[in-house]
């Protein structure tokens, strides 16, 4: 059956704000998901390693707890980030995205089984912050795993909504919509690619954490800053082997626009790369002289440039993809001038209020108000 055939029509109603405005929307909204889904994943993945292999375990169990408390906040900004893409995904690709959700519809549907356990276990951790047991570690552990689960579902559904090919084959195969991506290349090194970004990009929240330290308590702030900022190099480097190992498993025609045929892609990879080291080099020369403010504002402002690079390069990869079946010129646009300048304002001032909101979490810099209590109050059980 032709791949073309399976693809359902085109809505016919037209698109209430202009083609560039939306995609424009769906990748920088994309961006503070993932961010948001760095600070969360990669802050779990920290908290579980400082907690079990920290050299001093009262260092390691505090950090442990400043962590999780920050956690199911961390998961719903996540979520509502999330819906945001969402929403401009399917006004964009819903023919493509639609499709590749039906054919996996079981583990698509699990994401919000998922989500809530791990919710559960975010929540219970947080609220035994007196608590050092192993079944506090356990949970946090389960939670974990179970966020991980989620951002696999979303690379098997993004890259099965990018090859049509697959969808009869898979359907057929299994029309009750137990299905998954795994026979494509590039899945496993692309999920990576996002799982080793969450360590470093959570390495980043950590050193954050460290500069709302910095006056208040000094050594607890040094420890943080060595901690969070050796992850994020551990993991920017491990991305120098991932980040070439999904580059090789694009079919070759994707490859190359890398790698010259797209003056465009090509040029924001060598952004990307540029990004890495500078920052690499960054916060080697932070860490090892103590100088919190380059690893908490040079570094993050570098790896700002190298995500948005990656997120055009990653819209880049599937309109290529897509280049066959999606044409943005069979759209047709009505714009809806009466709501869209305040669908704007509201969408700028949303933004800022996160940020605000961050600040005030300790999370971009700002003071954090809740570490002390928690800190005196961790005991061994
Ligand atoms: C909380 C756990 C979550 C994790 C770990 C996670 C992780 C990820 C990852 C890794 C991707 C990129 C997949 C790829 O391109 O291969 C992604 C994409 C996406 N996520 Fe999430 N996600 C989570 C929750 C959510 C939720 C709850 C929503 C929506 C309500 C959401 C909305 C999206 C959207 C729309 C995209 C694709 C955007 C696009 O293709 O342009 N995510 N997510």
């Amino acid at each position: 059956m032709q791949a073309s055939n399976l693809i359902p029509v085109l809505d016919p109603n037209p698109l209430p704000a202009p083609y560039w405005l939306l995609k424009l929307l769906l990748l920088v909204t994309f961006m503070l998901h993932i961010v948001a889904m760095n600070f969360m994943l990669g802050g779990a993945v920290l908290a579980l390693t400082a907690k079990w292999s920290a050299q001093s375990k009262e260092h390691g169990k505090r950090v442990f707890f400043d962590v999780a408390k920050k956690l199911p906040v961390l998961l719903p900004a996540t979520i509502t980030l999330g819906i945001a893409p969402l929403l401009f995904l399917q006004v964009l690709y819903g023919q493509f995205f639609y499709t590749s959700s039906i054919v996996m519809a079981w583990p698509w549907f699990l994401v919000l089984v998922l989500l809530t356990v791990a919710y559960y276990g975010f929540y219970y951790v947080s609220f035994r912050s007196g608590h050092d047991s192993h079944r506090v570690g356990g949970v946090m552990l389960v939670s974990t795993l179970l966020v991980v689960l989620v951002g696999f579902a979303f690379s098997n559904n993004i890259t099965l909504s990018q090859t049509p090919v697959r969808w009869a084959a898979k359907y057929f195969a299994r029309p009750s919509g137990w299905n998954l991506n795994l026979t494509e290349p590039t899945l496993i090194p692309r999920f990576l690619h996002f799982m080793v970004a969450a360590i470093a990009v959570g390495g980043l929240m950590l050193v954050f954490m460290a500069l709302a330290n910095w006056k208040r308590d000094n050594e607890y702030a040094r420890q943080l800053l060595q901690f969070g900022g050796k992850a994020f190099m551990y993991a920017t480097m491990a991305q120098f082997v991932v980040g070439p190992v999904f580059l090789f498993t694009l079919p070759r025609d994707l490859r190359m626009m890398y790698m010259g045929d797209n003056p465009l892609a090509t040029a924001l990879l060598l952004v990307g790369i540029a990004g890495g080291i500078a920052a690499l080099v960054v916060m080697s020369g932070a860490l090892r002289s103590g100088n919190i403010r380059a690893a908490a504002f040079t570094v993050p402002a570098i790896i700002a440039v190298v995500i948005a690079s990656m997120t055009v390069m990653r819209d880049l990869l599937r309109d290529a993809y897509l280049q066959p079946y999606f044409h943005p010129g069979q759209f047709t646009v009505k714009t809806q001038w009466a709501v869209l300048p305040l669908f704007l304002a509201l969408f700028v001032a949303g933004v800022v209020l996160w940020l605000v909101m961050m600040r005030r979490y300790g999370l971009l810099g700002g003071r954090e108000k809740v570490s002390e209590p928690a800190a005196k109050a961790v005991v061994s059980d």
